[in-house]
């Protein structure tokens, strides 16, 4: 992983615990001397890790078991397996593998977890607080008030009765929907996901409708569903076109699913509020008229784990690296056929 962040991701206690379960390699690997990334392409090891970290020395990967990787971590591909003939698993201590875990890794047998179980904590309360604030028309309501406009009482929204519209049963979705059920507001909860039956939809909690009919009857529309090709600009104009005067997008998920251009012109009309920690293209360049609306929320893709929380992800890998080693299942295991639905 990254150098930078192997302090914040593994702290002392959580490196001790891996230094008391198997032999940990000393320094910081950033590549693995197959020409992918970093300072060791031809696979000798320089020996001067510099700033960068270093690279996993020949012998040192011939010997691994279980590479705990993180953010940064170059592609496990065809030529680092060769050289890799002990590789029994690779527990990421971040959320999505695609980044780094190649076809050829579950091809050859070795078991893969992630954390995403981990990051999804801080996403889910994340957008809990986005869902509250859009329930009340904060946005919509701050921007009125700096031109010096009240609301009149009974212009004002509650969240009690609010259609709360989520749009994947992932499962940073279906955290949502449950604290969404657990809140004292009584929200209306209803449910796309082309891979949810209504009677799992029911058990949620949630009603199962179309992207569509969801877009009509949502006061929120909360999007979870992951970058796939299917769910590229899921929200289009014409979906958001649907969403009643007032309404409110939360995306928390990736840019692409939302059209960016249709989305301003809704926001900068003043139809539509946002809460946007994620956009298409991130960052969004300066000057973009997202950065100035007074009902957009902007924020620079905080909602996983970060600071204080990124160690969330190195205990859990850490604690994947236990079950393994016991013969336990991988609670964070990753199978190669949900790939095509999974983010
Ligand atoms: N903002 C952040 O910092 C942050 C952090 C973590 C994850 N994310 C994003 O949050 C989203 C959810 O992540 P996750 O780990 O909960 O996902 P996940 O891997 O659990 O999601 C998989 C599920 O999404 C649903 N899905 C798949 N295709 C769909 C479609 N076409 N329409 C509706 N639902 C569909 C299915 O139920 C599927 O099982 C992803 O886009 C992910 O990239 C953002």
């Amino acid at each position: 992983m990254r150098p930078d962040i192997v302090d914040l991701v593994l702290p002392a206690p959580l490196r001790d615990r891996l230094a008391a379960l198997a032999t940990v390699h000393p320094r910081p690997v950033t590549d693995f001397g197959t020409g992918t990334s970093g300072p060791g392409a031809g696979g000798v090891d320089s020996g001067a890790a510099d700033a960068r970290g270093t690279t996993l020395p020949a012998d040192a990967l011939a010997a691994t078991d279980i590479l705990l990787t993180g953010w940064g971590c170059p592609p496990l591909d065809a030529a680092v397996l060769a050289r890799a003939p002990r590789l029994a698993a690779v527990i990421h201590a971040a959320g999505t593998v695609k980044g780094h875990v190649r076809p050829e890794v579950w091809q050859r047998g070795i078991a893969v977890s992630s954390a995403a179980d981990a990051n999804a904590g801080p996403v889910v309360e994340f957008t809990l607080a986005a869902i509250w604030f859009a329930a009340r028309r904060a946005l919509g309501g701050a921007a009125d008030y700096h031109r010096g406009l009240l609301p009149a009482y009974g212009d004002r929204r509650g969240a009690d009765g609010a259609v709360v519209g989520v749009i994947g049963a992932s499962r940073i979705g279906r955290g949502v929907i449950a604290r969404l059920r657990a809140a004292t507001a009584a929200y209306r909860i209803l449910l796309a996901d082309p891979y949810v039956t209504p009677e799992q939809a029911a058990a949620l909690g949630a009603e199962l409708v179309s992207p569509d009919d969801l877009c009509r009857a949502a006061d929120i529309v909360t999007v979870h569903a992951p970058d796939l090709p299917e769910t590229h600009h899921l929200l289009d104009a014409r979906r958001l076109a649907l969403l009643r005067n007032g309404a409110a997008v939360v995306n928390t998920a990736r840019g692409r699913l939302v059209d960016t251009d249709a989305l301003t012109r809704e926001c900068a009309s003043g139809r539509l509020d946002a809460y946007l920690d994620v956009t298409d293209p991130e960052p969004l360049p300066p000057g973009h008229p997202l950065h100035s609306l007074p009902n957009v929320l902007l924020t620079p893709h905080i909602a996983g784990a970060q600071g204080t929380e990124v160690q969330r992800l190195g205990a859990y890998a850490v604690a994947e690296v236990e079950r393994w080693i016991r013969g336990e299942p991988l609670l964070g295991a990753v199978r190669a056929d949900e790939l095509a639905r999974i983010a």
